[in-house]
């Protein structure tokens, strides 16, 4: 082994919030791991990204002790609003469920999970490059990786592929062996951050002939908000102002006067897709999150799913060390997808409803504004979305 050989117990690919949080829950249960980090701190606590946790995700953050300033600073949502044909109706998840979400940016949680990584529980190596793993076949795994122009080698019993959609793990997977299944949107989402009020206590999803529109919030005086746009626009044709008149036709007269301008913190576009790549494991080596499997962001699924495959692998590695069980590391993938495929199913109907794919004559935007009115009158429709919004079982 070329270079400085390290060993640890789980060499951990990618420092976003599926690798930190399997690094933290290791800890708690007595797994030692070491994260490799392509990128470096401040690049990745500057990522904005999602902010919607599913109950399940609150109480894995719990679990792993990182939920302090979740609890202080979250938004607890008792529901979510749907605006579309000039009205607007809400939808109850504490009444239907029982369960609730909780607002709290996927940034705030990686770096909460940073800090208590820092804070003793072990190694991230930042600007870790070219990371290659090695013998994943075998019982004696290794992560080949250079920082600082050293190359060095670490050991471990097994490797989590946390590298998300762009990292290597994914490639080590035997391509015969392996399957993608993949659907990708014909439009993009623009989003802008403001540090303007938001427009509604709650999130607010619209449905227009013109396109989508999403009204989200990162605290009580940090809006969030996201539009559908062309693939090939481009975020420089999309001034602050004609954000803000485009938001408001698209949210219509009932929400627009509530919606409060200002200056954009950050605006981008990206594009949608549905992904899944089989299997989730190969050898000793074991993909979470976005490494094996993308949703559009419509059912604020992304970070969950993370988390509740994590969940399942740190289960099993724990099962592994703590009593010589094998069996639920065998199952990981399996038990992994079958939650996967229920919240791309989710993400995949909500996108369906909500965005303009067809002419406004047709028989699929008649299906669609039939399908938003099915919601809005019936229970059975509405605890769907709410049971899955919420988060199914882990
Ligand atoms: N070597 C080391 N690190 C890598 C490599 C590599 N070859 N490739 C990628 N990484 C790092 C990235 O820099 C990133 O920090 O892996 C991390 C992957 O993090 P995410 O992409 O956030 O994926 P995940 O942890 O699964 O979280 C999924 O994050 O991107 C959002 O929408 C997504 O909400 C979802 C969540
Ligand atoms: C967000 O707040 O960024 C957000 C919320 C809900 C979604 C997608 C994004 O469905």
């Amino acid at each position: 082994m070329a270079g400085v050989t390290e060993r640890t117990q789980v060499g951990i690919i990618g420092a976003g919030p599926g690798g930190l949080l399997l690094a933290r829950l290791l800890k708690v249960h007595g797994v030692e791991s070491v994260i490799l980090e392509a990128r470096t701190r401040d690049y990745v606590e500057g990522r904005i990204r999602a902010g919607v946790l599913e109950q399940g995700t609150v109480d894995l953050l719990e679990e792993a002790g990182v939920a302090e300033r979740l609890h202080r600073e979250g938004l607890v949502h008792d529901g979510v609003e749907i605006a579309a044909g000039g009205r607007r109706f809400r939808i109850d998840f504490r009444e239907l469920t029982g369960k609730t979400v909780t607002v709290y940016g996927q940034t705030e949680v990686t770096k909460d999970l940073i800090a208590a990584r820092l804070a003793g529980d072990g190694p991230i190596v930042w600007e870790a490059a070219d990371v290659v793993p090695q013998d994943i076949e075998g019982d004696r795994p290794s992560l080949r990786y250079t920082v600082g122009g050293e190359e060095r080698t670490l050991a471990c019993d097994f490797v989590a592929g946390c590298d998300g959609f762009h990292g290597v793990s994914r490639t080590c997977l035997p391509a015969a062996a392996s399957r993608t299944y993949e659907r990708v949107y014909p439009f993009g989402w623009l989003g802008i951050l403001a540090d303007v009020p938001p427009c509604s206590e709650e999130l607010i999803y619209a449905r227009h002939e013109d396109g989508f529109a999403l009204a989200s919030m990162r605290s009580r005086t940090r809006s969030r908000y996201y539009l559908q746009c062309s693939l090939d626009d481009d975020v420089s044709n999309w001034s602050d102002d004609r954000i803000w008149a485009e938001l408001k036709r698209r949210f219509g007269p009932q929400v627009a006067p509530h919606i409060v301008t200002g200056p954009s913190i950050e605006k981008s576009i990206a594009p949608l897709r549905s992904f899944v790549s089989t299997p989730m494991q190969h050898g000793r080596l074991f993909l979470a999150g976005d490494a094996a499997h993308i949703v559009p962001p419509t059912g604020a699924k992304g970070l969950n799913l993370a988390a509740s495959d994590v969940h399942y692998l740190c289960r099993a590695l724990v099962a592994h060390y703590r009593k010589a069980d094998p069996s639920l590391l065998a199952a990981y993938g399996e038990t992994a997808l079958a939650r996967v495929w229920k919240a791309e199913r989710f993400s995949w109907w909500m996108t369906g409803m909500l965005h303009r794919f067809h002419d406004e004559a047709s028989f699929e935007a008649q299906m669609q504004r039939a399908e938003i009115d099915y919601l809005a009158g019936s229970r059975a429709a509405q605890l769907s979305l709410a049971e899955n919004y919420v988060g199914l079982p882990f």
